[in-house]
């Protein structure tokens, strides 16, 4: 299958090339910067993109890739800091200038290959500090902007092509058709990359292997769909195992439990473990101390499964292709805000080896997989939900009282997002609860009773929130049910701190 292999230098927007590219189905992949060349071969590329970064090229230490890659004679694109990086090595100059941050009219000097038939002119995303001064020799401006004179250039007997834009964020009109010019008009490239093909191959592959395999689920999407691609490939040596920890949403167990036993004819098992996982929770405050304890005790449960349904040869996991990126390319020490748990820590002794069927894939890749596989339309909507579950949403100790305020609040938020028509725009919603109380009155009564807060925030990909400006009028009605409806609750209030500085759970 042709490929296209994107040089990482830091930019915010790499991934976005990547998933811009595969959704006109070709294959494109991330790798780092400093890729040797030989790694770099093995992957036969049909072309070269550089992505932007953060760096100049006339700092010490800009990320410069290896030489032999410039002579590799494929076509080469460079975006912003690649551009720069283009224009410097073949013999440019690049000045420092003022940063230009959001949109610019490019006009479009010479439409033949990489512009072709975007227009006259088109509005172009630009992040940049450095531009370039002087194009190279042998290379010729083919758009501009009134700031960056040279924000589109290209040597067409060489298929290179520089440019200061950013193509493949959605703020660029016609961005898409400037990556496909390059993709399949100057490299060459087929359209081969299909969700189908995908399954097809996942599923030819997953059937050579010998011995069981054993699979957690969630009910999630990334673990459903993994569950059903290896049970395509090898029916009943898969085993999936679901636990119910107590922490999960309202009904959560029986909703997962009917879907696998109703849609799928997959091997489920499903352990109440509820009663230990709060036992262990009792007393426990300190939010890092409740993920610790959720974390170890599903491992405990879950290496007891395998232990009596074995003997495992293989663990299925729904590693996506940007986790495999991020733990493959040094990020420098990133601080640990909250340690997140999954299903690492196994015991060496159940001797497992992994099996991460969509370790190549974009969460919107899954999504069509899913589709494919026929699952419940339901579940692509679901929100994201933390692997210690309502633990973390529940603020002091998880007692009884407040796990059953938080799954009914947490369901009326749901239930009137989705009335409202909301719930599919919004990336996470949910009501937590702590130990704060305060005074109302019912009837004549006065009553001592929990705050409830909701929370409602709109992200991309979880690094950044902002909380949603729902209508008044559904905050009031989610305020109003609450109150009404779930025992022991006063007041109700909204969130309102983005992320950062705040996270998108309390704890
Ligand atoms: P924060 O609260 O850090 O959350 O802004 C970012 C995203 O991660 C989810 N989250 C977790 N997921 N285990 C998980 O599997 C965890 O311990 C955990 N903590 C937070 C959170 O729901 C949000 O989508």
């Amino acid at each position: 299958m042709d490929k296209i292999v994107v040089l990482d230098f830091g930019s915010q927007y790499s991934h976005l090339i990547c998933r811009r590219i595969r959704e006109f189905s070709v294959y494109a992949e991330l790798v780092p910067y400093d890729i040797s060349y030989e790694e770099l071969q093995k992957l036969n590329p049909a072309g070269i993109i550089f992505s932007g970064g953060p760096s100049s090229v006339h700092s010490s230490d800009a990320p410069i890739p290896e030489n032999r890659v410039f002579d590799m004679d494929l076509p080469l694109l460079g975006i912003c800091y690649g551009h720069q990086l283009i224009v410097n090595k073949y013999g440019g100059k690049v000045k420092r200038a003022n940063r230009e941050y959001g949109s610019s009219l490019l006009t479009v000097d010479s439409d033949k290959d990489l512009l072709n038939g975007v227009g006259e002119s088109v509005r172009a995303w630009m992040s940049h500090g450095d531009e370039a001064e002087q194009i190279p020799e042998g290379f010729k401006v083919i758009g501009h902007t009134e700031s960056a004179k040279a924000a589109a250039i290209a040597s067409e007997d060489k298929s290179i092509y520089g440019i200061q834009f950013h193509p493949e964020v959605v703020h660029t009109e016609q961005g898409t058709e400037i990556l496909k010019n390059f993709v399949l008009k100057v490299c060459g490239a087929k359209q081969e990359w299909t969700m189908e093909g995908f399954i097809d191959a996942a599923v030819e592959k997953i059937s050579k292997i010998d011995g069981n395999v054993l699979c957690g689920v969630s009910g999630g999407i990334d673990s459903t769909v993994v569950a059903l691609l290896i049970h395509k490939a090898i029916g009943d040596r898969l085993k999936c195992v679901f636990v119910n920890n107590g922490v999960l949403r309202l009904n959560e167990e029986k909703e997962v439990e009917g879907m696998f036993r109703d849609n799928f004819k997959v091997n489920f098992t499903s352990v109440d473990a509820a009663g230990i996982f709060l036992e262990k929770l009792k007393g426990v405050e300190d939010p890092e101390k409740k993920r610790r304890v959720v974390g170890e005790e599903f491992v405990r449960v879950f290496t007891e499964f395998a232990k009596g349904n074995g003997p495992f040869k293989w663990l299925a996991q729904g590693t996506l292709y940007p986790d495999v990126i991020e733990s493959g390319v040094s990020k420098g020490p990133a601080a640990v805000i909250k340690s997140h748990h999954n299903v690492g820590g196994l015991p060496d002794w159940l001797n497992l080896e992994i099996l991460e069927p969509l370790r190549e894939l974009y969460k919107d890749e899954v999504r069509k997989i899913a589709e494919i596989l026929e699952v419940p339309e339901k579940l692509f909507m679901r929100h994201p939900f933390p692997g210690p579950g309502l633990s973390v949403r529940i603020i002091g100790e998880v007692t009884p009282q407040k796990l059953g305020i938080c799954k009914v609040a947490s369901k009326i938020v749901e239930e009137e997002l989705m009335e409202a028509g909301w719930y599919e725009k919004v990336w996470q919603a949910y009501a937590a609860v702590g130990d704060d109380k305060a005074v109302g009155v019912v009837g004549d009564e006065r009553k001592y009773g929990n705050i409830v807060m909701i929370r409602v925030v709109d992200s991309i990909d979880a690094m950044t929130a902002d909380w949603t400006r729902l209508p008044h009028g559904l905050l009031e009605k989610m305020s109003n049910r609450i109150t009404n409806e779930v025992e022991g609750v006063t007041w109700v209030t909204y969130t309102i701190s983005s992320k950062p500085p705040a996270t998108i759970e309390p704890q």
